[in-house]
């Protein structure tokens, strides 16, 4: 396997760590938000390791930019539905998610009520999970990528 295959796989199978974490630190701030339950130092650790995940995901993700065949910068780019995605939506629709992620535990974490530090981590994460599982999605089916 050459390096850019064990990077593919890397970041292919990376996004089931990002998905866990965030829907982990979702729930949780859900409970938290509704059931206005005290702030813990479990829940801390929980959107940080979930925006720590995103953040590594990105670092991964612009190596394999400057490594994948399914980049290009050429005048068929966008013809091809393959290319386009992968050199314009795919990190486009991803950087934006990890951008909200990144903007909710900051904004979270200078908050001093436990039911508002919840709820702006429940609706952050929550924007960008869809739009981490609409980019995937688009990448997948035709009707959506066109
Ligand atoms: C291209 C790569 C990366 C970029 C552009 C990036 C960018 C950022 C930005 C803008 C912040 C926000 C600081 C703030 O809250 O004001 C941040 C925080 C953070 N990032 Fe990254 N990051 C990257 C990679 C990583 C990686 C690889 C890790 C860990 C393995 C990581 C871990 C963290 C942590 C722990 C925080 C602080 C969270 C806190 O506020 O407690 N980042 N990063
Ligand atoms: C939360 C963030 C991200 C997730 C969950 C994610 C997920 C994925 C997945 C699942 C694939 C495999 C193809 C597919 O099934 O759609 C992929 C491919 C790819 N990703 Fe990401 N990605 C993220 C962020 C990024 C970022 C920020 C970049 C670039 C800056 C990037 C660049 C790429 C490239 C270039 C490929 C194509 C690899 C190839 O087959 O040659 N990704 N990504």
């Amino acid at each position: 396997m050459n390096a850019y295959l064990i990077i593919k796989e890397l970041h292919s199978g990376f996004r089931y760590i990002v998905f866990i974490l965030v829907l982990v630190a979702i729930i949780q701030s859900l409970l938290g938000w509704l059931g206005q339950k005290p702030y813990t130092p479990l829940n801390r650790k929980i959107n940080l390791f979930a925006l720590i995940s995103a953040h590594t995901q990105l670092l991964i993700g612009i190596v394999l930019f400057f490594m994948s065949p399914l980049v290009a910068f050429n005048s068929d780019t966008m013809k091809n539905e393959v290319t386009r995605y992968f050199t314009v939506e795919h990190w486009v629709g991803m950087i934006i998610a990890i951008v909200l992620i990144t903007i909710g535990h900051s904004k979270s974490k200078k908050i001093i009520l436990p039911e508002s530090k919840h709820r702006t981590v429940a609706i952050y994460y929550i924007i960008a999970f869809l739009i981490i599982v609409a980019t995937i999605m688009a990448g997948h089916l035709p009707v959506l990528g066109s």
